[in-house]
């Protein structure tokens, strides 16, 4: 018999604290199942467009195998500069108020660690991506909840936000169109948090992936307001709106001073975004807008499906103004949202995801991916009205 050596656990208390990701869990059971619909994944059933796929081989085919400067290819930030600028009226110098990172995730890993220190408060508006505290407590800092609601459709109203700031808070995260709820802010409800926000000298992350996929009204950004730009971290990516997911490619925008701090994190850790990937994303944004049209055009079609036959079957669903999901509200049927996933799976082979893994008021809703063809979701549809006619909905 081998005899251990280790004396100690050689793990961090940070490492041991954190939790693992709620999705995971559902996924992994799902995967093991025959015949399951899944709505359960945050990510466009489309392939990446064949001329973004083809920009990326051709630089291959030139031989720009090593690296880019540390920040990304100037082109591409160039490019990205006339993207915010065109399309949100946010403007940036491409030479020193953008870093290409590794997805939008490693941008709001970096910017995370290049702003806090050690018990720094950072505002979670919650139900949120499942990605945003757990990134706060890595950096050192202390994610603080704030908790919206269906009544206010996952609106951040300023009184809720107001009661979570001390003297510790130092950021607050946002993330409008939502994950999981869909939910969009209108220019003036943007106005009144940037009040507070200013009023409390804070600075925001706001993490605008699905500002492509906004259905109802023009995409605002917070960072548009007066006095907002230089208290704005502005993250954005490629996954969701081109379909671009598999390529790790995202970027963040701010003020040149923050995002030199968090070039020097970068710049340690992962040296550059790939080249390959960032010449498929010069294309993406140089000719593949009718590409995220038609996709919007989709998407668009598939949420007002959904949301109808919720509310068909019984069950409150509010319409969301933007990204790829809806959430609506499973408490008429007496169950958690977590008994409601794991039954809906075994019963019915429908992989949603709980709402509670999304943190506090996501609890009583369940998320349910429309990245997902047509024809798989009118199946889910009529598996998922059988399911809830059980509990007398
Ligand atoms: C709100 C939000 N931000 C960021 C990400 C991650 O994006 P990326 O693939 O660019 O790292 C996701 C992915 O689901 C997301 O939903």
């Amino acid at each position: 018999m081998k005899t251990s050596t280790m004396k100690r656990s050689y793990l961090s208390e940070t490492a041991k604290k954190l939790k693992p990701s709620g999705i995971r869990k559902f996924f992994d059971l799902a995967s093991q199942m025959e015949g399951v619909i899944s709505l359960g994944v945050g990510e466009p059933d489309f392939v990446t467009p064949w001329h973004v796929c083809e920009a990326s081989l051709d630089s291959l085919e030139r031989g720009y195998t090593g690296y880019t400067s540390n920040a990304g290819l100037l082109e591409l930030r160039t490019e990205i500069v006339k993207y915010l600028q065109g399309k949100f009226n946010l403007t940036y110098d491409a030479e020193d108020e953008v870093i290409v990172t590794v997805g939008a995730s490693q941008a709001i890993d970096v910017a995370l660690r290049a702003i806090l220190d050690s018990g720094d408060e950072v505002l979670v508006v919650e139900p949120c991506f499942v990605a945003y505290s757990a990134s706060v407590s890595l950096a050192g800092g202390v994610p603080v909840a704030v908790p919206t609601s269906a009544e206010s459709e996952f609106k951040l109203l300023p009184e809720q936000l107001e009661q979570k700031i001390t003297e510790k808070t130092k950021a607050i995260i946002l993330c409008f169109p939502n994950n999981p709820t869909g939910t969009t802010m209108s220019e003036q409800e943007l106005d009144n948090v940037a009040d507070i926000v200013k009023k409390h000298d804070l600075l925001v992350l706001t993490d605008e992936i699905y500002a492509e996929l906004s259905y109802n009204e023009e995409h605002v950004s917070i960072a548009r307001f007066n006095g907002m730009k230089e208290r704005t971290i502005y993250i954005s990516g490629f996954s969701k709106a081109f379909a671009m997911t598999g390529w790790r490619l995202g970027y963040a925008a701010g003020p040149a001073e923050i995002i030199q701090a968090m070039l020097k994190i970068h710049q340690y850790t992962i040296m550059c975004a790939p080249t390959m990937a960032q010449y498929g994303a010069l294309e993406a944004l140089k000719t593949g807008m009718d590409d995220v049209n038609e996709m919007v055009k989709s998407y668009r079609q598939r949420r007002n499906f959904l949301v109808k036959s919720f509310q068909e079957i019984g069950l409150d669903c509010h319409l969301p103004g933007g990204a790829f999901y809806v959430f609506p509200s499973i408490k008429k049927t007496g169950l958690t949202s977590e008994q409601f996933a794991e039954r809906l799976l075994h019963e019915e082979k429908v992989a949603v995801v709980p709402g509670n893994v999304f943190g506090e008021g996501g609890e009583g809703h369940i998320r349910c991916s429309y990245a997902t063809s047509l024809s798989e979701l009118q199946e889910a549809m009529n598996r998922i009205g059988r399911f809830t006619r059980k509990y007398a909905v």
